[in-house]
């Protein structure tokens, strides 16, 4: 099988590739991707060599350069990892969250219909839902949920998924979603929760909590999310959208507290800083029918996941440090200089 991934360069595309080109050795791997700042060659360094795996560096956004890629790759199967992916950045900036991650997606629609792909794959994210109150721990998203969004990054990402529902019944296109909750893991950019948290304490720098550290994110281990993923695409019905989800929901001043403790580290670190602007409460989803469809289940243990996660940071220094070097020190001191 050959596959075209987009947004392989980032966090879950790039544990995606990892992941499929160890655990079926036939299949070809092309990665799309424009290199922003949450692309990272460095991500896909290990599996550069692989003769399955092919790098073309595209904006999806670009129809004539996505369409000759389509041409001279053929892929069976698309999987768009692809967005502008931080709400905060989001808040600063939407332009480009529609661009990318609308556009970008009806490129992407429209080059498999032309080249006749056997399945096109939407990731998207929990976050069109909308959130759901601290004081009803009994709802949960379902697929039926509506949608509801709140920031324009998960406006965008409903906007994508509509379009990608338009697309399946106007042209009969074989085409899943999947909205998954928070993923954690190696190669996470260090502007989300999990990797600035221990990348500050590991450095002994304050950790920003956002308001009082009481919204709730249900995490899941960022294999777990490759392991339904592919599930989806290889088994799913055309179609469907599925919920991914970990059952783990937890504040974010416990994930906090969790990694200082799992790092021996004062909880003195810990600054709490201005909430985030129409900050989404609680995010919990019921993953039922891919669990019952799929007979996919989550597999890693948060502490179990957490612990990997930390050592691959401690282990990788390197792949962080180059990016705390570059841009990236910019947006930390422009957003949290004086939060
Ligand atoms: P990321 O920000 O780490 O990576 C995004 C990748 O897409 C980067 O490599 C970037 O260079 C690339 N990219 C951005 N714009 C592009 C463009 N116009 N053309 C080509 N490439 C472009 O994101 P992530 O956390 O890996 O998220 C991947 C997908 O999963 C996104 O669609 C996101 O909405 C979704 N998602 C993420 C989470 C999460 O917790 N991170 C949860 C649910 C769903
Ligand atoms: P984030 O990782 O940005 O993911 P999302 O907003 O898509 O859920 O944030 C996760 C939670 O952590 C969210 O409630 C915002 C909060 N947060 C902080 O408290 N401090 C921070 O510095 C960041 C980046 C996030």
């Amino acid at each position: 099988m050959k596959l075209l991934v987009t947004g392989g360069a980032g966090f879950i595309g790039g544990n995606f590739i990892h992941d499929t080109l160890e655990r079926y050795p036939e299949d070809i791997v092309v990665c799309v991707d424009k290199l922003t700042y949450a692309g990272n060659m460095e991500t896909l360094f290990p599996i550069y060599d692989n003769e399955n795996f092919h790098f073309e560096k595209a904006d999806i956004a670009d129809a004539p350069a996505i369409k000759a890629i389509f041409e001279k790759h053929k892929p069976d199967v698309v999987i768009n990892f692809a967005a502008e992916s931080h709400v905060d950045r989001s808040i600063e900036d939407p332009g480009i969250f529609l661009t990318t991650n609308i556009l970008g997606t009806q490129v992407l629609l429209d080059a498999s219909r032309e080249f006749g792909v056997k399945r096109y794959h939407q990731v998207s994210t929990d976050e069109v839902y909308g959130d759901l109150p601290l004081d009803r721990p009994d709802l949960l998203f379902t697929e039926e949920t509506p949608i509801h969004t709140s920031s324009p990054y998960s406006a965008s990402k409903a906007g994508a998924d509509l379009l990608c529902q338009a697309y399946s019944r106007t042209y009969k296109m074989p085409l899943t979603i999947s909205r998954c909750s928070n993923n954690y893991g190696p190669y996470h950019f260090p502007e989300k929760l999990i990797p600035l948290m221990l990348i500050n304490a590991m450095q002994d720098k304050p950790l920003p909590v956002y308001g009082k550290g009481e919204n709730v994110r249900d995490w899941l281990y960022v294999v777990d999310h490759c392991r339904a993923i592919d599930l989806i695409v290889r088994n799913g019905t055309p179609g469907e959208v599925y919920n991914i989800g970990g059952h783990n929901e937890r504040t974010n001043i416990d994930v906090v507290k969790t990694i200082l403790r799992q790092l021996g580290k004062s909880e003195s670190l810990i600054n709490y800083v201005t909430d985030r602007p129409g900050h989404d409460m609680r995010y919990g989803i019921d993953p039922a029918k891919i669990n019952k469809e799929l007979g996919w289940l989550p597999e890693t243990k948060f502490e179990d996941g957490l612990h990997l996660t930390i050592e691959w940071y401690k282990n990788n220094e390197s792949w962080w440090q180059n990016v705390l070097d570059g841009e990236y020190q910019n947006y930390y001191d422009k957003m949290y200089g004086d939060r």
